[in-house]
């Protein structure tokens, strides 16, 4: 498969596994748009990968995120992938846990990835092929504690990735859900200290290890759908 010349739109790129899937996908000559908070950040990322556009905003406002779709398909005059990215996690017993944090985590986590995939898919069926590329998370299918709000999120990530994998056969569209164990990323910047919420893990996965993982699904036959990829690092017992 030749990914040269063709379109990806990526959320959650400011940093992280978004980052490393732009910064491969530009290798391969896909044109982007990346997104993500981080303005200043994210627009230096944009020039220096080739073919990058940044649109910076807050993902679970509704009004951002179809702005940042429209602009895309402007920009790119279609797309042919999306990574279905941004996210943030909160952590702590639930009788103790910031209930706020958790709601805005909600809002993220599954709001605007339902947004993004409902805005991709509608793009997706008029153009008759895409591919929609949501990342998951082991905790989509198994739970730790402490961080059971997070491992919600993600199952809802799993649900509707599965429901769209069967609504869109035949559609020419694929959908991959990608699930990492540990990566050492931002995400767990907060909550690194807390003790006992992070797996003691001697080496995480990298950002480039999910990138990899990224790249060889999206670059299958047109006829091969990968459903899932899970990778955890060797030696995450979960
Ligand atoms: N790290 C892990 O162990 C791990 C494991 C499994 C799955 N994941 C998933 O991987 C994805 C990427 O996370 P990461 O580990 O790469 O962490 P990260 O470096 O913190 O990346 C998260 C990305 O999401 C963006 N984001 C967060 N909240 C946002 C908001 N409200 N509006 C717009 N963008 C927002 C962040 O950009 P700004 O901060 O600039 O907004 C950043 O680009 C997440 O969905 C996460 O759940 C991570």
């Amino acid at each position: 498969m030749d990914l040269k010349g063709k379109a990806a739109l990526i959320t959650g790129a400011t940093s992280g596994i978004g980052l490393a899937v732009a910064e491969s996908l530009a290798k391969a000559g896909v044109r982007l748009v990346i997104s993500g908070r981080r303005a200043e950040l994210l627009a230096g990322h944009a020039k220096r990968l080739p073919d990058c556009v940044a649109i910076p905003g807050e993902i679970s406002d509704a009004a951002f995120a179809n702005d940042l779709f429209a602009r895309a398909v402007a920009q790119t005059g279609g797309l042919d992938i999306v990574v279905n990215n941004a996210g943030r996690v909160a952590t702590g017993p639930i009788d103790e846990i910031d209930i706020d944090t958790v709601c805005a985590m909600v809002r993220v986590n599954v709001e605007a990835a339902f947004r993004v995939a409902h805005l991709a898919v509608k793009h997706f069926r008029g153009r008759g092929s895409g591919h929609l590329i949501n990342t998951g998370s082991v905790l989509g299918t198994k739970v730790r504690a402490q961080i059971g709000a997070y491992a919600g999120t993600k199952h809802a990530v799993e649900a509707l990735s599965e429901a769209l994998r069967l609504e869109l056969a035949g559609s020419g569209i694929r959908i991959t859900t990608v699930e990492p164990g540990l990566v050492r990323t931002d995400l767990h910047r907060d909550i690194a200290k807390k003790e006992g919420v992070l797996p003691d893990v001697a080496e995480p996965l990298t950002p480039a290890d999910v990138a990899r993982c990224v790249l060889f699904a999206l670059d299958q036959p047109p006829h091969v759908n990968l459903p899932r990829i899970m990778l955890l690092p060797r030696d995450q017992a979960i």
